[in-house]
């Protein structure tokens, strides 16, 4: 049977995870608390990572190993970067990279990491297609999206940077955390997905709708969670 580790940045975003798991034996390691467990009969572990890329990187690779999980999951929430993804929207990663990587002066594109193979990273194509199909089941009406995640250790609240953001790199999200997450994923051989829900719009209304929209956004994605894991064990 698989074992899938789930990371959330914050505590709100895995906290309705953590409460339906059965079985839990809680470690705290690097002071993060991983919950071990089991949630409809699959083996979990459920981790807060804390927020940013070193966070989250640091984190997938106690999954790794510590907990040997064969799938890791980030789910929480993001800015859209597309007028077609509204608030609460779900946004399922097909690969991510990393805005605020910036070797340009060394001759390099942005967001390509020097001297690694890959600064793009892909999620699971098996993954994505499980996901998308539980979420048209489970989340009928609501906009689903799969596209590229472009993390980095910025909030993005301001118009023009989010412009400069659509324009360098394509994606349809943005958060803070995922392309790390994908990045420790790619060198570790691991498959991954990203699940976020749109909680604002990553411009200059971002703070105010973040505070607003960050509890729908989390019940969408908790939702999705539940019925995705329910179905890597079939
Ligand atoms: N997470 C949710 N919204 C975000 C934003 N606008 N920028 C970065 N991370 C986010």
């Amino acid at each position: 049977m698989k074992k899938i580790g789930i990371i959330g940045a914050m505590e709100e975003e895995i906290k309705r995870i953590k409460e339906l798991m059965e079985d839990v034996n809680i470690k705290s390691i690097a002071s993060m608390d991983f919950y071990e467990g089991r949630l409809e009969g699959v083996a979990l572990v459920v981790v807060r990572s804390g927020i940013g890329k070193v966070n989250g990187a640091l984190c997938t690779q106690i999954l790794v190993d510590r907990y040997g999980v064969d799938l890791v999951i980030n789910t929480g929430v993001a800015g859209s970067l597309r007028n077609e993804i509204d608030i609460a929207d779900i946004v399922l990663s097909t690969d991510a990279l990393q805005h605020d990587v910036d070797a340009t002066g060394f001759g390099y594109e942005l967001g390509v990491i020097p001297r690694m193979e890959q600064s793009i990273f892909e999620a699971d194509p098996e993954l994505i297609t499980l996901a998308k199909s539980v979420c048209k089941r489970v989340l009928p009406g609501l906009g689903v999206h799969t596209g590229r995640i472009v993390s980095g250790d910025q909030f993005i609240s301001d118009a023009n940077k989010k412009e400069w953001l659509v324009k360098s790199f394509n994606g349809y999200c943005t958060e803070m955390e995922g392309a790390a997450i994908a990045q420790a994923a790619y060198l570790n051989k691991l498959p991954f997905l990203i699940i976020r829900a749109i909680s604002d719009k990553a411009d200059n209304s971002a703070e105010m709708a973040y505070s607003e929209f960050e509890a729908i956004a989390i019940d969408n994605t908790v939702l999705l969670l539940k019925e995705l894991i329910k179905e890597l064990n079939k």
